[in-house]
């Protein structure tokens, strides 16, 4: 499929098959999500998969019992890394390598560099994770819907409840559940109409931002 076909095709589907997902497509959607980008290249992100009933009931339970959370093959959980400096030293080492730096000394100010975001408060680096984080989990639900699996992100889970049930270590913030699956028959899948999407000329702000001009205050209108 061609990216905006992908893009088209996309819907967050609630209700899946019982056709299993098989593990070489699976590894070919997560290849396909750790090319996304990240600050300084850092890849905080950790993708958790859950494909057993027992694992993903007790995410469902940590999940507000959404359960599509259980239908699904698999359901990640996407951890971010509040650690900027969890993966730098191999980072910059291949930066060096492949002479994106021109040398040594370049590196030891990049790591600083990196250090620094390291000592921030604890609430700016949860955010610091989220932006690398989330695009990863958009990442994976394209590379799903190329090879024609439905995805669902999630925000609405405890994060504390999923720490506790999978033992997820200090320093990693759950940021996103995403349910992988063949839809079933007759879930919001391609074929169904996409939900509004707020028009371009009211998102798009060129030059300076002002969101009471015009018609921005508006109710949307989602037609063609
Ligand atoms: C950050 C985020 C959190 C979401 N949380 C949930 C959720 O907890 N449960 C759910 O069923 N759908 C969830 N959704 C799916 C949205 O409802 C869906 O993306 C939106 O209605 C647009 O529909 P579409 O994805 O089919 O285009 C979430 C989507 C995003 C991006």
């Amino acid at each position: 499929m061609d990216f905006e076909n992908v893009v088209d095709a996309r819907r967050s589907v609630h209700e899946y098959s019982d056709e299993p997902i098989d593990q070489s497509t699976l590894r070919e959607v997560f290849e396909t999500a750790t090319l996304s980008p990240s600050g300084y290249n850092l890849q905080p992100w950790e993708f958790l998969a859950l494909r057993e009933e027992e694992t993903k009931t007790a995410l469902m339970e940590a999940a507000n019992g959404q359960e599509h959370v259980l239908e699904a093959d698999t359901a990640v959980v996407v951890l971010g890394n509040t650690d900027p400096m969890a993966h730098a030293e191999p980072v910059f080492d291949d930066w060096l390598a492949k002479g994106y730096i021109p040398n040594e000394e370049v590196r030891s100010a990049l790591l600083g560099n990196v250090e620094a975001m390291a000592d921030v408060p604890e609430a700016e680096r949860r955010v610091w994770t989220t932006r690398s984080t989330a695009l990863a989990a958009m990442t994976l639900m394209y590379a799903a819907r190329d090879h024609g699996v439905a995805s669902c992100p999630m925000e609405g889970f405890d994060a504390d409840a999923i720490v506790d049930a999978f033992d997820v270590p200090e320093g990693y913030e759950p940021v996103m559940i995403v349910t992988l699956g063949y839809p079933a028959d007759g879930a919001a899948d391609v074929e169904n109409e996409r939900k509004g999407r707020r028009p371009v000329d009211e998102v798009v702000h060129y030059e300076s931002f002002d969101p009471s001009e015009d018609t921005r205050l508006e109710t949307p209108d989602f037609g063609e």
